[in-house]
Parts: structure tokens; sequence; C-alpha cells
């Protein structure tokens, strides 16, 4: 386990995502208001990028851009076809303006 900063929250967009690629790890990172979610950046139904998708901020998802499964970013579960199985979730907080990730 390792914990990693992902820069400035004031310099995350919010309501939309962002690749970070850090120590092997693609992530999507995502700001909404003062919250901030962090999923494995690859769609588990194929290898497409979610950050590149929109968010949804009044149900927290973001929307798979090639095929449309839409993933809870609190738990990384799909919650429309195609995609059937999870994608990863990863720890993050906000610490003293900075976003930390915890990498397992
Ligand atoms: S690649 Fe994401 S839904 Fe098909």
């Amino acid at each position: 386990m390792a914990e990693v900063s992902l820069g400035a929250l004031e310099d995350l967009k919010d309501g939309e995502a962002r690749r970070v690629d850090v120590d092997g790890h693609r992530l999507a990172v995502v700001r909404l208001g003062g919250a901030v979610y962090v999923i494995g950046d690859r769609c588990s139904h194929a290898d497409y990028s979610l950050s590149e998708g929109e968010v949804d901020a009044d149900h927290c998802t973001i929307e798979c851009w090639k095929h449309g499964s839409t993933f809870d970013l609190r738990t990384g579960e799909p919650l429309t076809l195609p995609a059937t199985r999870p994608v990863p979730v990863y720890e993050v907080e906000v610490r003293d303006g900075a976003v930390v990730v915890t990498l397992s």
C-alpha cells in the first residue's frame, strides 16, 4: 500500500474525469464538488478509457464512451450492460488541499 499525491483539488475541474498514470496504475480521477473519486481507468468490458466518458454528478456515475455502460464512482460496479464486472475503486482523501490516493 502506498499513498500518492495526485496534486491539488483545485486543479481538478468539477464534474469532469481526468486520467492519471501513476506507479503502473491507470486511474480515472473525478471531482464532484468537494469530493473526489478514483477508479480504474479501464472499462471492464474492453480496454477503453473511462476518463474519456461522461460524468453524471447527480447519480455519481461515469459512462463508458465506447458502448455506454455506466459505472458507480463509489463502488466501481457497472449499472448498465454490456459491462458486467466492477472496475477497481481506490481509497482517496483530500488532505490540506491535496488529493491523496492509496494504491494497493
Ligand atoms: S468498452 Fe466500455 S462498455 Fe464496452
